[in-house]
């Protein structure tokens, strides 16, 4: 730290979600001098925080549980008294949501700013002294602008402020669910945009407490903000390359797995995120390519713009794909037939929902009226209801005797409950326990012919063709 870096004792962090409460947990974990508390609104929220019982954490993330048992209560804390947290911070982190407007301009595509806005003005009425305010949100470029013109509004006008003043910066949180523990311990670089060479160096101490020196970068503040957005359209885009591959895969006899591996074996290109599916969910990447695709027209680049859209819309086309040649496969039809659902996540090791693939291929399979069983090891029934819009069926006999021809669902405990007297399984997100699955067993309790669709390809296609299961996988033209 250089000598006029100011040294931070106390960290206040707005937001205790899948982003802030891993992110501070880490930072708590091996700065075990700087005293750090989460805060939120939602006070259930916090309540899950402070559960006695590690297992009943909001965010389900391998690990997590641990670090939070080793720092909560010792320099760690999650309240909803956000005021005095904020009074008694040297910095503050925004972590608040900020999704897709739904509606006024640039509904569809720009960020809602909202939650990051009021934070700003919550900091600017709390906060005293100093104060470092650094985006941890993933945001627009030049919102710093926003929070900068907010706090400066606060600087040393309110009565009382006693000098009160504030650097901002932007530190993007590149983490991604199911392995963020591993990616906040060891991360490939962590990124600091700034104007203030001593906020940028007092944030850049607290990571050199376990992030080696050469992976701290220091860039402008708007340098910073649009890396973020860059990076997760980039990782978007391979995602919608390897899709569309996949698909001309099927058309053409050719394996989407064996295309991936002999290019990515180009270390130009390279092996990671090139595994077809069904489609990208997640709170980033939707979301943060829209806003691209928003700033790029406001700037006029409708050119650019149009690029990063089609990215989107490929991934969209994907899902709806998946679900129509579900149908197709049963004969054209899924009216009445129960049809198992294996994952809803969007994506292993997280109980995470947020722009899952399953929310939109579960509702054009419920609009062909299937009966839909779901199986996820770690997704409350509560979280697929919301999802879904609707409730689930009262019981498996009331399914059952449904012959109305609308589509209903209801939530499994177990694989073996979901495919029980199911057409077809459709495998949706990568959980280890869908790898080795008893398909001999499971098949006999499925009505035949029956199907498997593995869009996630982590079946074992011996065991599946050996159970007498129809399968069709990903990208694999050889099959179906
Ligand atoms: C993150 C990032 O912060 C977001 O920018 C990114 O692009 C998506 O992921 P995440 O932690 O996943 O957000 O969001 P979420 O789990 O919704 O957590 C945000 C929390 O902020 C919520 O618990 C919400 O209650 C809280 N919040 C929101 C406040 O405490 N105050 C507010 O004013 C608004
Ligand atoms: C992403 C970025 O990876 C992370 O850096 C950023 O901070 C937040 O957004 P996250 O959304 O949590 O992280 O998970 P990620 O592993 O990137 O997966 C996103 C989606 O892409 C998932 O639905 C996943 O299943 C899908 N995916 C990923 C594929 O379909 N194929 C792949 O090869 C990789």
């Amino acid at each position: 730290m250089t000598s006029s870096a100011p040294e931070i004792r106390t960290i206040c962090c707005i937001g205790a979600g899948y982003v802030g409460g891993p992110t501070m947990a880490v930072i708590a974990d091996r700065c075990p001098q700087i005293r750090v508390t989460v805060v939120d609104l939602n006070e259930v929220r916090i309540a899950a925080w402070n559960a006695a019982d590690l297992s009943k954490l909001p965010v389900y993330e391998p690990g997590l549980d641990a670090v939070v048992g080793r720092c909560r209560g010792r320099n760690l804390f999650f309240t909803t008294a956000v005021e005095e947290s904020i009074a008694g911070a040297d910095m503050v982190f925004l972590s608040v949501n900020t999704p897709t407007k739904t509606k006024g301009l640039g509904a569809g595509q720009a960020s809602d700013l909202r939650w990051v806005e009021a934070s700003a003005r919550q900091v600017a009425a709390c906060a005293q002294g100093h104060t470092i305010v650094v985006e941890k949100s993933t945001l627009p470029v030049r919102t710093a602008e926003t929070v900068k013109a907010i706090l400066s509004a606060a600087q040393g006008s309110v009565e009382g402020s006693h000098g009160k003043t504030f650097s901002v910066l932007s530190n993007p949180e590149f983490l991604a669910e199911g392995t963020a523990i591993g990616d906040l311990e060891q991360p490939d670089r962590v990124l600091i945009g700034g104007e203030a060479p001593a906020a940028i160096e007092a944030l850049a101490a607290i990571y050199a407490n376990w992030v080696p020196a050469d992976r701290i970068l220091r860039t402008n503040l708007w340098s910073s903000e649009l890396s973020k957005l860059t990076a997760n359209a980039f990782l978007a885009q391979r995602i919608s390359s390897i899709n569309s591959i996949a698909a001309f895969c099927e058309a053409t006899g050719a394996d989407v797995q064996e295309v991936a591996r002999a290019i990515g074996s180009d270390s130009r290109i390279g092996s990671k995120f090139l595994k077809a599916g069904p489609g990208f969910g997640g709170s980033c990447f939707q979301k943060d390519i829209l806003n691209l695709v928003y700033l790029c027209g406001h700037y006029g680049l409708h050119e650019v713009a149009a690029y990063w859209q089609s990215v989107v819309e490929l991934n969209t086309w994907q899902q709806h794909r998946i679900a129509r040649l579900v149908v197709n496969r049963l004969f054209g039809t899924v009216t009445g037939k129960r049809v198992a659902l294996l994952g809803f996540a969007f994506k292993a090791d997280t109980n995470d929902t947020r722009e899952a693939p399953a929310i939109r291929i579960a509702r054009d399979l419920l609009e062909e009226g299937a009966q839909l069983a779901i199986y996820d090891p770690k997704v409350s029934t509560a979280q697929m209801t919301s999802d879904l819009g609707r409730q689930p069926a009262a019981s498996q006999q009331k399914q059952a005797a449904d012959l109305s021809g609308e589509g209903s669902w209801l939530a499994c405990g177990s694989v073996a409950e979901a495919v029980h007297g199911a057409d077809a399984a459709v495998i949706l997100t990568e959980w280890q326990e869908f790898r080795g699955l008893p398909w001999q067993e499971l098949a006999a309790q499925m009505r035949q012919p029956a199907w498997l669709f593995d869009a996630r390809a982590v079946a074992d296609v011996e065991a599946v063709r050996q159970a007498g299961l129809r399968l069709w996988r990903v990208g694999d033209g050889q099959q179906g």
